[in-house]
């Protein structure tokens, strides 16, 4: 729920902890917290009359009133257990003067890194300008929302950013950034250092200014042979995590190792002790919970095919869930982000669902 206005959000007492922060905290709490990634978006009317006032999609990002307004539509039309603050995984390269621009229907454009000369020439320090905005938004809906509500803040994981970095876009595959990889190591890798780097600065900052829990997006992960996965995804992660913890040694991590097999997970569960580990929708949540124990919390995994289908299948699929998170620390989401054609009604039924566990 949101608040007409509030003092001092971020330091509300544990007494107010809302359900999602009890579970990140390590309680089991039923009927469990439920919130959507990309709930902000498209599938959403008065999502899409605020984008129609952007001159595009990073100056909405840019500007914290809008992104405050659009990190707040889901929780005022659905109640989730969190809002996740409204902007984008590729401010970090715009902040690294690779410069980003959103074409509509299509999806991020950057200029590609060729050569090892376009990492070595990347600032030392990076632009805060591209990064500042989100870090005030989140001040300003920590103070909007309840304490019941958690605000997320996150950044994208180093090798899904270097991935749109070398490319310049979104490919099926992210083969230019791993064929990088292979032909550059080295200088791939001071690439990956530099992403966490400023990564790091970025979420401390936004746990300075309310962000009750961060998640790190690896959506890229699914695509690294095993070696690659652990020097590209879980090394870069844990590297990211221990300097933020270094500031603050309570910071809530949740970690999306989208792609990521069981024993990926486990790995992670092991490298990072992340609060949570995001499942992305091929993942078997029972077998998941079985390989790792009691901590991390789990959070997924419903097929966002599933709920765009609607009827039987979201039903049937969001039962099985609700059946396998039942005993122990769990948190419903999707397995990645909801689609646009996604008829409301089929969110509605959705919540009503879980609430009623
Ligand atoms: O509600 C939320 O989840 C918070 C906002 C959020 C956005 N992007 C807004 C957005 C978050 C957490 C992201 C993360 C993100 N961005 C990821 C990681 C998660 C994932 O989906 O795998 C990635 C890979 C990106 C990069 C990105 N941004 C792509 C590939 C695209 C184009 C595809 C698309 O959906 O259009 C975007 C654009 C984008 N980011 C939109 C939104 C709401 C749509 C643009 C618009 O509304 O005009």
């Amino acid at each position: 729920m949101i608040l007409d206005a509030k003092p001092d959000g971020a330091s509300q007492g544990k007494l107010l902890q809302g359900k999602l922060l009890r579970v990140l905290d390590g309680e089991a709490v039923w009927p469990p917290p439920l919130w959507m990634m990309r709930q902000a978006g498209r599938y959403l009317p008065e999502y899409r009359a605020l984008r129609a006032k952007a001159p595009d999609f990073l100056r909405f990002c840019y500007t914290p009133d809008m992104a405050v307004e659009a990190t707040l539509q889901p929780i005022r039309r659905f109640g989730f257990d969190a809002a996740i603050i409204f902007s984008d995984i590729l401010v970090v390269p715009d902040a690294l003067g690779r410069t980003v621009h959103f074409v509509t229907g299509e999806g991020p454009r950057l200029e590609p890194i060729e050569s090892i000369g376009a990492i070595d020439n990347l600032p030392l320090t990076p632009d805060w300008s591209c990064l500042t905005p989100t870090v005030e938004a989140l001040g300003q809906a920590r103070r909007m929302l309840d304490a019941e509500t958690a605000l997320l803040g996150f950044c994208g994981a180093p090798w899904t950013v270097a991935t749109y970095m070398i490319a310049g876009r979104g490919t099926p595959d992210q083969a230019p950034a791993r064929l990088f990889a292979y032909r550059e190591p080295e200088a791939f890798a001071r690439l990956i250092d530099r992403i966490v780097a400023v990564s790091a600065d970025y979420l401390v900052a936004q746990f300075q200014a309310g962000a009750d829990a961060v998640q790190i997006f690896d959506s890229w992960a699914g695509v690294l042979p095993p070696v690659d996965f652990e020097r590209w995804c879980l090394e870069p992660i844990a590297r990211l995590i221990g300097l933020v913890r270094a500031k603050l040694p309570d910071a809530r991590i949740i970690g999306f190792p989208r792609g990521a097999r069981l024993a990926g997970l486990n790995a992670a569960a092991r490298r990072w002790t992340p609060a949570a580990l995001s499942l992305d929708t091929t993942a078997d949540l029972a077998a998941v919970r079985a390989a790792l124990g009691a901590s991390p919390a789990l959070q997924g995994n419903l097929d966002p095919l599933a709920l765009l289908a609607g009827g039987a299948a979201q039903e049937e699929a969001t039962a099985r869930l609700l059946d396998a998170g039942r005993t122990s620390r769990f948190i419903f989401n999707l397995g990645h982000g909801i689609l646009p054609p996604t008829p409301i009604g089929h969110v509605e039924r959705l919540v009503a669902q879980v609430r009623s566990a």
